[in-house]
């Protein structure tokens, strides 16, 4: 028997940076949604007690440093199930992009092993173990339209009937997150995210475009200028407006038409070779 997950990849409709906590982390306030860029993650049964990983991408560990393994282990322990386990993970969200990939693919291997295993647990104790993964798995636990805050473990679902078209364009480089969060200054730019959440609840379009906005993306764009370039593309091609998601580099587009999201997609293929056309989930 055998279980498959869809782990979709988030963009940040905003990002904002509250503050520096005592113990070196940040105080964030993030508008998040899901879209239909997916990993596939497939749990079946594996000899022994052992945790198996194998995957399509080679930039991936398939050992205890993958947070899928972290993900696994964690459940295995806490709920002292001693079956082996396989785990397929098939990657399709560019690695180190801002999109969350391994966030996902733990939460999804969380979601795919309490049902493998049958252990019913809530959502919530999901959250809380994927919280000593990565700040952002409590967010992936449920995915959609959600406000998070604090380290990333206060997760607030929303309801929103927002649609449009996204164009992710990942550059050809990777970014650090730790490396990007020590440059954060008191001066940094900050993002109204209530005001945010309010467009996105009111499902108002161009109260979404005046408010969208991400604290982090001056800091990297002062080391990779390169995305200061694609989001001026984005917009000259037509974009009703382009941000960088999470620590960076993808930068992704909103527009309202599919024609207008294929002339982009067009326009940029030339310029950087990894882009996607998708729906916010
Ligand atoms: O939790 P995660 O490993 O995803 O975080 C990556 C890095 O992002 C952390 O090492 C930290 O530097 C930074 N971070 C932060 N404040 C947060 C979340 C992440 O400073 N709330």
């Amino acid at each position: 028997m055998s279980i498959i997950e869809k782990a979709p990849a988030k963009i940040n409709l905003g990002l904002d940076i509250a503050g520096k906590r005592a113990d070196g982390y940040h105080d964030l306030s993030m508008l998040m949604v899901s879209v239909d860029l997916n990993d596939y993650i497939t749990v079946s049964e594996a000899e022994g007690s052992s945790i198996i990983i194998e995957s399509n991408s080679l930039r991936m560990p398939l050992n205890e440093k993958n947070d899928v393994y972290k993900a696994a282990l964690l459940l295995k322990k806490r709920c002292n199930v001693d079956a082996g386990v396989k785990i397929t993970v098939e990657k399709r969200i560019p690695i180190c992009a801002g999109l969350g990939g391994g966030s996902t693919d733990a939460a999804a291997t969380l979601r795919a092993l309490n049902k493998f295993w049958g252990l019913h647990l809530p959502d919530e104790t999901l959250l809380d173990l994927g919280f000593t993964i990565g700040s952002d798995v409590p967010y992936c636990i449920g995915g959609g339209c959600a406000l998070v805050s604090g380290k990333g473990e206060i997760v607030e679902p929303l309801e929103v009937s927002l649609s449009a078209w996204v164009v992710l364009v990942k550059p050809d480089f990777g970014v650090s997150t730790p490396s990007v969060f020590r440059d954060i200054s008191p001066s940094i730019s900050r993002v109204d995210i209530s005001a945010l959440r309010e467009a996105a609840e009111a499902g108002d379009y161009q109260q979404l475009l005046c408010h969208m906005g991400n604290s982090l993306e001056d800091i990297t764009i002062a080391r990779k200028p390169f995305i200061q370039k694609v989001k001026d593309r984005l917009l000259k091609c037509g974009a009703d407006t382009a941000l960088m998601t999470g620590s960076g580099p993808t930068v992704f587009a909103l527009c309202q038409s599919e024609k207008k999201a294929d002339r982009l997609v067009n326009s940029m293929k030339g310029f950087c070779k990894t882009v996607y056309k998708v729906r916010m989930l």
